[in-house]
């Protein structure tokens, strides 16, 4: 009996060894413990045995029944892990694949020229402020001393949204008659404003019917005089067109401001002597500028005998085309992406 058990043993010791796939699990199991397996067998003829015998006979079958058990749930454990590592390594994703090319953004020359400006302004202690695009006819027109038939709403001709009353601004001075009533005639102000604003115009390649300006306001009760707004326009203009840059003032006129000046840069291209970007003047007009008049001051809640101040006004997109070699407004507001790509000058920074 015992010896019958020892070759059961080795025997199943052997075809564990040669065990290759599942089916030789299945073969094993049915060939040890299956119905007709050895071990079953074994038990089998359980009658011709003694008591005694019956007892060492069941327990050795059972015994090498949980042996043959384990081992064949480890070897079959065994082959089921291969065969997962091997579907897995088979079926694994290769993430170093190249992926698909996102065709990257530049930031808009306008919006640069805005953000310097503002650095400029800002290190001066101008608030950067924000006005509503649509405007009411008395702080983009009357509070700026252009009462209702003024000649020169005609030049500033706009969408009207309601009425005569409610419009799209035509300039961003209005904000100037909003921040000092905001301020009831008490603070003094330093200010300035980028915004868009439209016009009733025909659009070309120096017009739009929609644009940016960058309007600036000071009020203060020192002496405040044109020389200010001469020293302040300079610093600026070094500072965005470089420190070669002289500048100087032309008369004007505004309703909203007395003296009114226009004001021009030298040539950053020809440094002065005459060229096409300056039509042989050596000079460039970048924006208009004054003091504020006595009336607006008044109507905006602030007394012309004691505060005294000066504005100025800037066209942006003019700014970035003579800064960055634009000759076309409309480039800035159209969609054509080999146009936009033009104006891609990072690298410039
Ligand atoms: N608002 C004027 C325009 O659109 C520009 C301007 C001129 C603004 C003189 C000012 C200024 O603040 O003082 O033509």
């Amino acid at each position: 009996m015992k010896e019958k058990v020892e070759q059961i043993k080795t025997s199943i010791e052997e075809d564990i060894k040669n065990v290759k796939t599942l089916q030789d699990i299945v073969d094993i199991k049915a060939k040890y413990i299956g119905k007709q397996g050895l071990i079953t067998e074994l038990t089998k003829n359980m009658k011709d045995y003694s008591i005694e015998e019956r007892k060492e006979v069941g327990k050795i079958a059972n015994s090498i029944k949980d042996e043959v058990t384990e081992i064949i749930a480890a070897k079959e454990k065994e082959i089921n892990d291969a065969i997962l590592n091997e579907k897995l390594s088979s079926e694994k994703i290769d993430v170093t694949l190249p992926g698909l090319e996102i065709k990257e953004g530049a930031p808009s020359i306008l919006e640069k020229v805005i953000e310097d400006f503002e650095d400029v302004f800002m290190s001066m202690g101008y608030d950067v402020v924000d006005g509503p695009e649509v405007e009411e006819d008395r702080f983009n027109f009357e509070l700026l001393n252009i009462p209702k038939g003024h000649a020169a709403r005609d030049a500033q001709d706009t969408f009207y949204l309601k009425d005569d009353e409610i419009l799209l601004r035509s300039q961003t001075s209005g904000v100037q008659a909003r921040v000092m009533l905001q301020h009831e005639g008490k603070d003094p102000i330093r200010m300035i404003c980028p915004g868009k604003t439209y016009r009733r115009d025909d659009d070309d390649a120096t017009h739009s019917h929609q644009f940016m300006q960058i309007e600036g306001l000071l009020v203060d009760t020192e002496d405040i005089s044109l020389c200010d707004l001469k020293g302040t326009f300079e610093e600026a203009a070094k500072k965005l067109f470089g420190n070669d840059t002289t500048t100087r003032f032309r008369p004007s006129y505004y309703q909203f401001t007395e003296p009114s000046v226009e004001m021009d840069i030298s040539c950053f291209n020809c440094k002065g002597s005459g060229c096409h970007i300056c039509k042989q003047t050596g000079w460039i007009t970048v924006g208009g500028a004054g003091m504020v008049h006595p009336n607006v001051l008044n109507m905006c809640g602030y007394d012309a005998n004691k505060w005294h101040g000066f504005a100025f006004g800037f066209g942006a997109e003019r700014l970035a085309m003579l800064k960055y070699g634009v000759n076309d407004l409309r480039a800035f507001y159209n969609t054509d992406l080999r146009e936009i790509k033009n104006f891609d000058r990072r690298e410039e920074n």
